[in-house]
């Protein structure tokens, strides 16, 4: 069965709410399983004010009876706190809602795009789903998502590879201990510490930095997705996925990126068979060959504009 999502909510609005479709029967879920992702996604050095407004939680309201998936559509509800000073702004009800348009564009937000697709004379109309706030109910469903995988032993995490110009060595295998302690998630203690100095400066200076995150899945059995369609190919719906994370703009599989100016000898990974086991000398390609898993850990990194 194939595992869908949607998301509804303005970012000021009363709630988030996301529906998850295809959950199978039988796997215990928890609202404080959800809390540790949800946590995380408010973490970090330099973030804006609104994540010291919201706590977020996710309230489940429907698919789980006594601590156990039923096999039917899972609704996840998270409030949004800031909406206690937005009721009148963002009101439901044509008699109730007050409205100060804004009419000047920002740069590099979704304003006027938004604006001359839907015929909007109000970018507040554009900018309240075009938030990264959505992103806290994709964090919720993914919460759900990782539990389901936990269960056959795939573990999926994440760390920060680059902020603004300073870029940390990641050594082959990463402490994942010191992600969780950094305040910028990075693995490398002196890159953390200059990260968080680059942030502070670009503040002081009024400035924005963009960066780079890495996302790893390991214990992913071979055999996932498929060279048989376009759309059936791995590689192609993780990018996909990746891409449409706010002020994210580039994605690249493994190697990828660098690949593109090395000869082949030095970009292909080669199987070998090793004490009973496929397995490959190298994971350049990020665990993905022909859009099929090929049984390493599946690597993709994410590269963030810095927002407006
Ligand atoms: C950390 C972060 C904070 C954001 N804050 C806002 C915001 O306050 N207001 C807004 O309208 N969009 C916000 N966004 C959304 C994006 O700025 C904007 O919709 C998007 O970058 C424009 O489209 P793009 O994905 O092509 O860059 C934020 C995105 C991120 C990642």
């Amino acid at each position: 069965m194939t595992l869908r999502f949607l998301t509804a909510g303005e970012s000021h609005g009363e709630r988030l709410t996301v529906i998850l479709d295809g959950i199978p029967a039988g796997l215990t879920l928890r609202e404080e399983d959800l809390v540790l992702d949800l946590r995380r996604r408010q973490g970090g050095h330099g973030r804006g004010g609104r994540q010291q407004i919201e706590q977020d939680a996710a309230h489940i309201v429907a698919g789980v009876r006594g601590g156990l998936t039923l096999g039917s559509p899972i609704t996840l509800e998270i409030a949004n706190l800031d909406w206690q000073n937005w009721r009148q702004v963002m009101a439901v009800d044509a008699a109730e809602v007050k409205r100060k348009p804004i009419t000047r564009v920002r740069p590099g937000h979704a304003d006027l795009a938004g604006m001359l697709k839907y015929g909007a004379d109000d970018a507040r109309n554009v900018l309240e789903r075009a938030s990264a706030r959505e992103t806290a109910a994709r964090v919720a469903a993914g919460a759900v998502a990782k539990l389901l995988l936990n269960e056959f032993g795939l573990r999926v995490r994440s760390y920060t590879r680059s902020i603004g110009p300073i870029e940390a060595p990641i050594p082959d295998s990463i402490d994942w201990i010191a992600v969780d302690a950094s305040p910028v998630r990075c693995p490398d203690q002196p890159s953390s510490e200059a990260m968080v100095a680059a942030i502070d400066a670009a503040r002081e200076r009024g400035d924005t930095l963009g960066g780079v995150f890495t996302v790893i899945a390991e214990g992913v059995p071979p055999g996932l997705g498929s060279y048989r369609q376009w759309d059936t190919r791995l590689d192609g719906l993780l990018a996909q996925a990746i891409a449409s994370i706010p002020a994210c703009k580039a994605v690249s599989i493994g190697d990828g990126v660098e690949a593109a100016a090395l000869p082949g000898s030095q970009v292909h990974d080669v199987p070998v068979y090793d004490d009973g086991r496929l397995r490959h000398q190298t994971n350049r390609a990020g665990g993905l060959t022909g859009g099929v898993t090929n049984g390493e850990p599946v690597v993709v990194h994410g590269f963030m504009k810095p927002i407006s």
